[in-house]
Formats: structure tokens, C-alpha cells, sequence
């Protein structure tokens, strides 16, 4: 009899030291230490999503948080920006954090620090030119991140990115955009992936940073007809996806979108709407299957939901094919 082939999720898993091949993508503005915590708790991998924080400093604090709030594995998101590799290193070397996911980015100066600290890295990708980049390095996990998904920036959808990049990566791959559900994920590994990572459902979770009158809203829309989401060009090398509410129609009529997304600043100050209680529809972040949105739930919730779809659909006997006539 000829030996099982183990599934790449198996590698994931293994490599990341997580009982589900679910990971939280790290989110600008959106996850934080409770966040990171719960998924990394529950059994997937918590990432936190770095470049808010801004300084060395203040991502300690998040991860000391996650520290004290779990001992299971998490990673730290540095997406690609000035002053990144400092950052990783001063992460890897002063703050003993083991695993990073890299934004578009994995140059020979993490290669070594990655050797000389035992470091896990995975690496998100949005096109096959970027994945060039990293096929020849050893890099723990790639990730594909298409254009379904909320701080999206691909030309490519994410199942045309992994028919594009899987036939020459080694290493397990995440698909990310768009993902959701037990049958997302049974989609992702039937195709051969490693595994799915989910921003926008923990965004709208219970434990995400996002003040909760925002939440309820955007649950409360979605209930009388589902919400669509609009990718706007921010600038001449970056596309966002945002909610198609009132904000965001006369942010793209006033060029706003474009003037913010020219200065961090303006940037940051946006950001500080989410964290606050609103009682009008903001400018929001969000990937294309928020429609799906359902309940605000908790991470355990989500996780457990997920795991039980994939589990019956595992359980359904696929139809045999008639002939072909
Ligand atoms: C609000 C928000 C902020 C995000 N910020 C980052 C980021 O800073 N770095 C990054 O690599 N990806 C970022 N992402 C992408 C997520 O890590 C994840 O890959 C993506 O959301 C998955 O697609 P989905 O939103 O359809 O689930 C962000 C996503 C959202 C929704």
C-alpha cells in the first residue's frame, strides 16, 4: 500500500504549533492583545498587527498583554514600511518574540536574524512578483492575500493567487480574502492550501478593538440587505477595501480617501473614530464577505463554529460522477 501523503496543513500546524489551521491576520487598527490572545487561545494563531503601535515600546506593551494572557504561540504583523527590519530585530532580539508575519517583505538582514533566533516567519503576498521574491528564501509560511480581502491590495482574487504562486512555493500556504467559514476552510485544504487566515470576521468580533456601537451597526445594515464593499486606489501603489456606506461615497466624490492616505498622520487620526462610540456610519475598513456577517460573536464562538462546518461537510459523502457521455 503506498504511504498517506501528509497534508500540508499538518506542516502549518506543526510549524506554528497550533491545534487549527485558522490564523488571525494581523490588522492595522484592529487587533490588539485580547484579540491576538483569544485566537492564540482557542487554538489558532493570534497576529498582532504592528504598525500602529509605532514604536518598539508600545508593541511591548501588546505583547506583554498577549504574554499575559495566554502562553500559546502569536505573532507580531510588520507590514512593509520605513524602519521595519529595527523593528523585527529589536522584537527578536530585546522582546524574545519568536514568530512574524511579514507584510510583502522578507530580506537576507531576517534571513540571518531568522537563523541566529530560531525565528518562524510567515510572509504575506499579494501578487506573483512579490512571491518571486521569497520562493528561493526559508520562509515558514506564505501567505496569499487577494483581493476579497479588508486592506486589500492585489490585482488577483485569492484563489487566482494561490493557482499562480502554489505550483512553485515549498512551504504550507495561508489563502487569505474572503475566507469565513467550515466550508471556506475545507475549500482552501481540497485545493491543496495549508490553511485559511481570517481578518474581517475577528474585526466584527466580540474581542476586536472596534467600539461596539460600530459593530452593532453594521450587523443591524447587514440584517435589512447585505453590505457591499468598495476597493478604492489611496494611492499610486496602495488599494483599501471599505464598506460602501455614506462616508465612504463622499470621501471618494472630495478626494479625501487620497489626501488621507498620503500622510501616516491623517491616517492614525482616522483611525481614532473606531475606538469610540458612534451613533453615524464611519469610513470603515472591511473585506468583501462581510455580508456574511451574522452575529457579533466571540473568538471561541467563531473558532468552534468553524471547525464544527468543516467537520460535517468531512462527514458528507461526495456524489459519484456520472459518465461521461
Ligand atoms: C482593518 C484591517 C486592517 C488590516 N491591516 C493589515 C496590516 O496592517 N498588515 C497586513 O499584512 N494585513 C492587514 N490586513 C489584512 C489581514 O491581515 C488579512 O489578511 C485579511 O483581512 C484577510 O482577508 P479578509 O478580511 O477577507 O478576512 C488588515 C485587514 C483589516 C480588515
Amino acid at each position: 500500500m503506498t504511504p498517506a501523503i501528509p497534508h500540508p496543513s499538518n506542516a502549518l500546524c506543526s510549524r506554528l504549533n497550533i491545534s487549527l489551521p485558522i490564523v488571525q491576520g494581523g490588522m492595522t487598527f484592529g487587533s490588539d492583545a485580547r484579540l491576538v490572545a483569544a485566537v492564540s487561545e482557542a487554538g489558532g494563531l493570534g497576529t498582532l498587527g504592528a504598525f500602529h503601535y509605532r514604536t518598539y515600546d508600545k508593541v511591548m506593551e501588546e505583547v506583554e498583554k498577549i504574554r499575559a494572557a495566554t502562553d500559546k504561540p502569536f505573532a507580531v504583523n510588520v507590514p512593509f514600511f520605513e524602519d521595519n527590519f529595527e523593528l523585527v530585530e529589536a522584537l527578536a532580539t530585546r522582546g524574545g518574540v519568536k514568530t512574524f508575519a511579514l507584510g510583502g517583505w522578507f530580506s537576507e538582514e531576517v534571513e540571518a536574524l531568522k537563523r541566529e533566533h530560531s525565528l518562524t516567519i510567515l510572509v504575506s503576498v499579494n501578487s506573483p512578483t512579490v512571491a518571486r521574491m521569497v520562493e528561493e528564501r526559508p520562509i515558514d509560511v506564505l501567505i496569499v492575500q487577494g483581493n476579497e480581502s479588508g486592506g486589500a491590495n492585489s490585482h488577483f482574487t485569492t484563489r487566482q493567487l494561490f493557482d499562480l504562486i502554489s505550483p512553485t512555493i515549498d512551504a504550507p500556504i495561508l489563502l487569505a480574502g474572503g475566507q469565513w467559514d467550515g466550508a471556506d476552510l475545507m475549500q482552501a485544504l481540497q485545493l491543496g492550501a495549508a490553511g485559511i487566515q481570517l481578518g474581517t470576521r475577528f474585526f466584527f468580533c466580540a474581542e476586536s478593538p472596534l467600539d461596539a456601537s460600530i459593530k452593532e451597526r453594521i450587523l443591524n445594515f447587514n440584517s435589512k440587505r447585505p453590505l457591499t464593499t468598495s476597493l478604492a486606489s489611496v494611492s499610486s501603489t496602495l488599494n483599501m477595501r471599505f464598506i460602501q456606506n455614506k462616508p465612504f461615497s463622499q470621501a471618494q466624490t472630495t478626494g479625501l480617501i487620497q489626501e488621507v492616505f498620503q500622510d501616516k498622520e491623517k491616517v492614525f487620526a482616522l483611525s481614532e473614530a473606531f475606538y469610540q462610540e458612534q451613533d453615524k456610519p464611519i469610513l470603515l475598513y472591511a473585506g468583501a464577505a462581510i455580508y456574511r456577517l451574522k452575529a457579533i460573536q466571540s473568538v471561541a464562538d467563531i473558532l468552534g463554529e468553524i471547525a464544527g462546518e468543516y467537520r460535517a461537510l468531512a462527514d458528507l459523502q461526495a456524489p459519484q460522477l456520472g459518465p461521461v457521455k
